[in-house]
This record gives C-alpha cells, sequence and structure tokens, in this order.
C-alpha cells in the first residue's frame, strides 16, 4: 500500500492517507500561507 504523505507539522505530523485520496478534498487557509505550493506538492506526490 502507498505511504502516508506527510502534508503539515503542527505539535504533530499531519499525513494524508492515500487509500482515502479519492475523496474531494479542501485546502482553505490565510492569502500566501502556501495553498498554491501544498497543492502542487501533493499532485506531484500521486
Ligand atoms: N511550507 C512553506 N515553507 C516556506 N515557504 C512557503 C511554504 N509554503 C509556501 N511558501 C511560500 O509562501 C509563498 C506563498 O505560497 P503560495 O503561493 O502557495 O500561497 P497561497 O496560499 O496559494 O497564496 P494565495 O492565497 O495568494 O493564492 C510562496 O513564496 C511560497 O514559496
Ligand atoms: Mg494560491
Amino acid at each position: 500500500m502507498a505511504e502516508p504523505i506527510l502534508v503539515a507539522r503542527s505539535k504533530e505530523a499531519i499525513f494524508l492517507l492515500p487509500k482515502m485520496a479519492n475523496r474531494h478534498g479542501l485546502i482553505a487557509g490565510a492569502t500566501g500561507t502556501g495553498k498554491t505550493g501544498h497543492a502542487a506538492n501533493a499532485r506531484g506526490e500521486f
């Protein structure tokens, strides 16, 4: 099975589970906080 994809680090690391990635997703945040950059990275992982 594909490995979990690290998407953020806070107090704990946050991972996207590839088996759940055929659902819709939402990237939200204030301007300039990395939404577009994250979407580009995640697309590369798939
Ligand atoms: N995790 C990160 N670490 C360091 N710099 C980052 C990180 N994420 C984004 N940046 C930098 O922050 C800037 C804004 O990122 P990005 O364009 O992805 O934000 P955005 O949320 O899509 O902004 P907007 O709301 O204006 O579309 C870019 O210069 C990017 O290189
Ligand atoms: Mg953007």
